[in-house]
C-alpha cells in the first residue's frame, strides 16, 4: 500500500510514534481498488502471465536436471527474490497510463530473470515477444520502480538489460 506518499509493504514498514502528524496511508496509486486498501491484481497477473514465468527447455536434462554454474545461478540475484507485490509498477508514471500494453518492471523484471538463466532455452522466443514498441520501450528510465521497491530490487537495471539485449541481438 503507499504509505506516507511512498509505495511499501505494510507488515515491514517503519511507524513513526514519535510524531505528532496522521499517517496517510492509501491504496496503491492507479489501480482498480476492490475494497478498502485492496488493489485490483488480476491484470498485474495476467501480465505476469504472459511472459510465461517457468523453465522451459526441450532438451532432456542431464541426469535428472538442468545443471547450472555457480557463476550462472549468480546472475539471478537480485531478481529471484522478487515477491511480485506490485509497489515497482504501480509507481511507475508510464505505467499508471499505458498499462494496458505496457507490461511494467515488476514482470518485465521478472521477463529478464527467465532470459538470464542458462537452463532455459527460450530466450529467443521470450525476446521476441518483447520486441514491440510498447511492451518495453514505454519505460523511459523515471526509476521510481527501483527508489520504491521494498526489497532493495534493481527492475530499472533488469529493464536496462532487456533493451541492450534487443538491441543488440
Ligand atoms: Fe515488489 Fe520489488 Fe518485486 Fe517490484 S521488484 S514487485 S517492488 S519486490
Ligand atoms: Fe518506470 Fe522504472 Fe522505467 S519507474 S519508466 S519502469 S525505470
Amino acid at each position: 500500500m503507499n504509505i506516507n506518499g511512498q509505495n511499501t509493504l505494510a507488515c515491514i514498514c517503519r511507524i513513526d510514534r514519535t510524531s505528532n502528524k496522521d499517517t496517510k496511508i492509501y491504496p496503491l496509486p492507479h489501480m482498480y481498488i476492490v475494497k478498502d486498501l485492496v488493489p485490483d491484481l488480476t491484470h498485474f497477473y495476467k501480465q505476469y502471465k504472459s511472459i510465461e514465468p517457468y523453465l522451459q527447455n526441450d532438451s532432456p536434462p542431464e541426469k535428472g536436471e538442468h545443471i547450472q554454474s555457480q557463476e550462472d545461478r549468480k546472475k539471478l540475484d537480485g531478481m529471484y527474490e522478487c515477491i511480485l507485490c506490485a509497489c515497482c509498477s504501480t509507481s511507475c508514471p508510464s505505467y499508471w497510463w499505458n498499462q494496458d500494453e505496457y507490461l511494467g518492471p515488476a514482470t518485465l523484471m521478472q521477463a529478464y530473470r527467465w532470459i538470464a538463466d542458462s537452463r532455459d532455452s527460450y530466450s529467443a522466443h521470450r525476446k521476441d515477444k518483447l520486441q514491440n514498441s510498447l511492451s518495453v520501450y514505454r519505460c523511459h528510465t523515471i526509476f521510481n520502480c527501483s527508489r520504491t521497491c521494498p526489497k532493495g530490487l534493481n527492475p530499472a537495471q533488469a529493464i536496462a538489460r532487456i533493451k541492450l539485449e534487443l538491441a543488440t541481438d
